[in-house]
């Protein structure tokens, strides 16, 4: 997919408006918090959130670095591709800059903004070999980010949440590794209601996990399938629950009592790869 850069001069927004504001894109470390300033422009915190979202097509509109030369030398290693993007559009700004708008201090010295892309819930939907996974209230952004990039990385149909959240959330951006463009993530307050909606022509199967049910073999529900996951404080909500074909588990040892979201998401759509024998895919490595 080739990038798409806004038509503004390199370095230069191309008007106020679409100038970051630094009050509207900081963010509260780990919670949801404000994910896309008035702007309309999303905050991509470090050299691995571009790559990924450059490669998958973002509408890249400004790069900062206070260290070009590292920025660069860190591309050779880690995405050749995004080279001569940094040649032609970073601007080298003050350090103080960077921090300024950054939420954490960002090791790869490489700031930009993109427009968030809109991804509708019809999109995320299962087929047979894909998987979707839909995330109950989800209140950590970083497990938000963490989903969608382990939902990239086996190839899911699409991420869905139910709540007032966004994947366009600064931190979630920066714990997917920008992959929010690579994939449809998408979330909704009314989630249940279009689901029951879609549900007649979709016919997938809805499991829900929880700690409390039976043992979860992956080989199971072969048809389109959406995984659910509670919330890290309340687990499954009730609407979404009793809405549920299944609720499966994953074994614990004694006396420890749940899995951590993001981590729970991982090991099911990981059995999931192998269970279909999908997981002939070698690994590259980090590019
Ligand atoms: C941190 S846990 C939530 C724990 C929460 N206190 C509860 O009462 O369920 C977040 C989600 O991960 C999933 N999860 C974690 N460990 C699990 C396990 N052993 N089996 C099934 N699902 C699990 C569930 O979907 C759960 O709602």
């Amino acid at each position: 997919m080739s990038p798409e850069f806004a038509a503004t001069s390199p370095g230069v927004f191309a008007n106020e408006l679409t100038r970051p504001n630094r009050q509207t894109l900081r963010c509260n470390v780990g919670h949801m918090s404000e994910a896309v300033s008035p702007t309309g422009l999303v905050a991509l915190e470090g050299l691995h959130a571009l790559k990924h979202a450059y490669r998958f097509g973002a509408s890249v509109e400004e790069i900062w670095t206070d260290d070009l030369d590292k920025a660069l030398e860190l591309s050779d290693a880690v995405a050749p591709d995004l080279r001569a993007v940094l040649e032609e559009r970073a601007t080298v700004v003050p350090t103080a800059q960077l921090r300024e708008h950054s939420a954490q201090p960002i090791p790869t010295r490489v700031l930009a903004y993109a427009r968030p892309r809109t991804w509708i819930v019809d999109q995320a939907l299962p087929t047979v070999g894909q998987d979707t996974i839909l995330l109950d209230d989800p209140r950590n952004s970083k497990n938000l980010g963490a989903v969608v990039r382990v939902a990239a990385a086996v190839g899911a149909a699409g991420v869905l949440a139910q709540g007032a959240v966004s994947f366009f959330d600064p931190m979630a951006v920066r714990g997917a590794a920008g992959l929010q463009w690579a994939l449809p993530c998408c979330a909704s307050a009314k989630l249940c209601r279009q689901l029951d909606e879609l549900r007649p022509a979709s016919d997938f199967a809805l499991v829900g996990l929880d700690a409390s049910g039976a043992v979860f073999d992956p080989t199971d529900f072969p048809g389109p399938t959406i995984f659910a996951f509670g919330s890290e404080r309340t687990g499954l909500s009730t609407a979404v629950r009793e809405r549920c074909d299944a609720i499966v588990s994953l074994p614990m040892t004694p006396q420890v009592s749940s899995l951590n979201l993001a981590t729970c998401v991982s090991a099911v759509m990981y059995l999931r790869q192998y269970a279909r024998g999908d997981h002939a895919r070698p690994s590259v490595g980090d590019q």
